[in-house]
């Protein structure tokens, strides 16, 4: 068992890591929830996996009721986030009672933002299914929904009380779908942890150590700036070009990530401001979970960064490596940017 404590301002909380932590899960609940009524959040395709033994557990201890609703970014609306919150009052929520986040990154992002808002807040704890949302979404407590055709852009920081994470979840995710969350995971040995890079290339499991070494890069970030207006921005690394091509070419968050680091390796380069050896080994640990490399040219893309429509700063927060394990933010604005590259405006 492995556990990480994330100290910041809007509550402290334990990560367990823990294989089978699913089957006990009433004992890490008990440890900091005290009352009788729990509530868990989950979808149509984790529930018939994982809700009985879930329940089985926490029914020693607690009353325990459940939402499900349908799998996929399209319950990350505003409808689902209405209707959760009339299921919940229906089923007589209190404020006092727990809310546990039962699947993936739009379970947790949901969840979260229903605990953040309802009442105007409940407690709640998350149980990450897949890997990419264990290695990301899952902790940090930002919260939230999509809206106007943009991702996440109603939502609140809202820490959990605990993350309870079994590794052997794993075990039931598909190929594409483990290497999706391995995107996530080589991003956070490449902006922060090279001993994890280079484990990473011999093929380990992927069991409670390495999540461990993993998270302890974004619990690093997370303390540093709990709201995301510094060192935690390291954390989209890969994302500003990986979200151009996301949507376009129907990648999956992981993948896109994959390519957007190597696209921002690129560009690093030729500022002068990442080491060079970081694109062939970065590139050979992608290739090993066989995550796309495809070789886009980041100047094609300049463009669709700028005019993004996720880009509501104005400025552009690129973020490079420096050297593996290592990375940096710089911020361009758009002038800067259109001074740089020049034959990409025009
Ligand atoms: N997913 C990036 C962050 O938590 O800040």
């Amino acid at each position: 068992m492995r556990e990480l404590e994330i100290n910041v301002k809007g509550g402290s909380y334990k990560i367990i890591i823990q294989n089978d932590s699913l089957k006990e899960i009433n004992r890490y609940v008990k440890e900091v929830y005290n009352n009788k009524n729990i509530y868990i959040l989950t979808d149509d395709v984790v529930a018939p996996i994982y809700l009985d033994t879930i329940i089985k557990s926490l029914e020693c201890d607690f009353d325990v009721d459940y939402v499900i609703i349908p799998h996929g970014e399209k319950s990350k609306s505003i409808t689902t986030y209405i209707d959760v919150c009339n299921k919940l009052i229906d089923k007589n929520i209190k404020r006092n009672n727990l809310l546990i986040a039962l699947g993936g990154g739009v379970i947790g992002d949901l969840c979260g933002f229903v605990a953040a808002t309802l009442y105007r807040g409940i407690p709640y704890l998350s149980i990450p299914t897949s890997l990419l949302s264990q290695m990301d979404s899952s902790i940090g407590g930002k919260t939230g929904i999509d809206f106007y055709n943009r991702k996440n852009i109603i939502g609140a920081f809202k820490q959990p009380i605990r993350v309870i994470i079994d590794p052997l979840t794993l075990k039931t995710l598909d190929e594409r779908e483990f290497n999706n969350g391995m995107g996530e995971l080589i991003k956070h040995g490449a902006i922060g942890n090279k001993k994890l890079l280079d484990l990473l290339k011999t093929k380990p499991e992927i069991d409670e150590n390495i999540i461990f070494e993993s998270l302890s890069v974004k619990k690093r970030v997370v303390e540093l700036d709990e709201f995301d207006l510094n060192e935690r921005m390291t954390l989209n690394f890969g994302h500003t070009f990986g979200h151009a091509i996301e949507l376009k070419y129907n990648y999956k968050h992981g993948e896109a990530v994959a390519i957007g680091m190597l696209m921002a390796i690129d560009m690093g380069i030729d500022l002068n401001i990442t080491n060079k050896e970081c694109y062939d080994t970065i590139k050979n640990i992608l290739k090993i979970y066989n995550l796309p490399t495809k070789e886009y040219n980041y100047k094609d893309y300049l463009k669709d960064v700028l005019f993004d429509k996720k880009n509501i700063a104005g400025t552009i927060n690129f973020i490079f490596l420096t050297e593996l394990g290592s990375s940096k933010i710089v911020k361009l604005s758009e002038k800067e940017l259109k001074e740089k590259y020049y034959e990409c405006f025009n």
